[in-house]
């Protein structure tokens, strides 16, 4: 038996069936990893994964990279609880960005299995970095591919009301770092543009203020429709995505439900630069 892989929309996404997660064998494991990298975002319905086979899933890909502001799975330090209580008007990761970017060596993969869903909505939403950077300017690849951001992880203060228990400790906190606005998949060796509205600050050597147009801009740029993908969650389901390749986006449209995902990230390495023929390296 072989995944059955089924593309969700013309620039990434693919739903993964046939086979089990729990218990695959390495070679199964590894279709996953080669789907993951070719399509940014898999998604794998009825996979009901118990916190022992998400874990092991994702060492499968890596070490865990626990992440140091959310809330973590009682009995479980190294999965995260993506809780939205029925109260809350706003979710853990409800604006573009891409998971751990504000790290010297961010996250490589995102594995999210849903637990328990609201009636209707709760939808994550991604974006192809890669099909952004294409859809660029010549002239604006090229001066992107020159310039790097700077990246903090400032947004999370007083996220402890979203339920994020661990970003009450200040020590948590660590100084800014800086990646290549542009970077080279490091599996593929596909562009993709690597700046976010929740944890880019300025481009470096660039001020706020002088940064912010230009930013604001690639966000809008990079978000429009034609980039994207939905997901509609099913109990069970499992969403892995590649957090150089995509950003995602969780819909805040449930208010008076509750939702329950258990997340792991899998630790990457540190980012290099994408550079052209047409702009060599320096
Ligand atoms: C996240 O940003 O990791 C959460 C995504 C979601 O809950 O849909």
């Amino acid at each position: 038996m072989a995944w059955t892989i089924t593309k969700m929309s013309g620039h990434l996404g693919a739903t993964l069936t046939g086979e089990a997660l729990k218990g695959a064998n390495a070679a199964a494991l590894d279709a996953v990893r080669d789907a993951l990298f070719a399509y940014g975002v898999v998604v794998l319905p009825g996979q009901f994964l118990a916190p022992e086979d998400h874990i092991r899933l994702a060492q499968h890909f890596g070490p865990i990279d626990v992440n140091r502001f959310f809330t973590p799975v009682e009995g479980h330090p190294q999965i995260a609880e993506v809780r939205t209580r029925p109260e809350q008007s706003k979710v853990i990761g409800g604006t573009w960005h891409t998971d751990h970017s504000y790290d010297a060596a961010p996250a490589m993969c995102s594995i999210l299995s849903a637990r328990s869903l609201p009636p209707v909505g709760g939808d994550t939403h991604f974006a192809s970095m890669t099909a952004a950077y294409h859809a660029l300017s010549e002239g604006m690849q090229q001066m992107l591919c020159g310039v790097q951001a700077e990246h903090s992880d400032g947004s999370f203060a007083g996220s402890e009301t979203l339920g994020l228990t661990m970003a009450k400790d200040k020590a948590r906190f660590k100084a800014p770092v800086v990646h290549p606005v542009i970077i080279r998949h490091p599996v593929t060796g596909a562009p993709c543009v690597y700046v976010n509205g929740d944890f880019t600050t300025r481009f470096d050597g660039w001020t706020v203020a002088e940064s912010a147009p230009m930013l604001a801009y690639l966000y809008r740029f990079v978000t429009q429709p034609i980039f994207t993908t939905r997901i509609r969650w099913d109990t069970g389901m499992v969403a892995i995505w590649d957090n150089r390749l995509v950003q995602h986006y969780a819909t805040a449209d449930y208010a008076g439900h509750a939702r329950l995902m258990h997340r792991i990230t899998v630790q990457g390495q540190p980012l290099e630069a994408y550079r052209t023929a047409a702009h060599p390296p320096r």
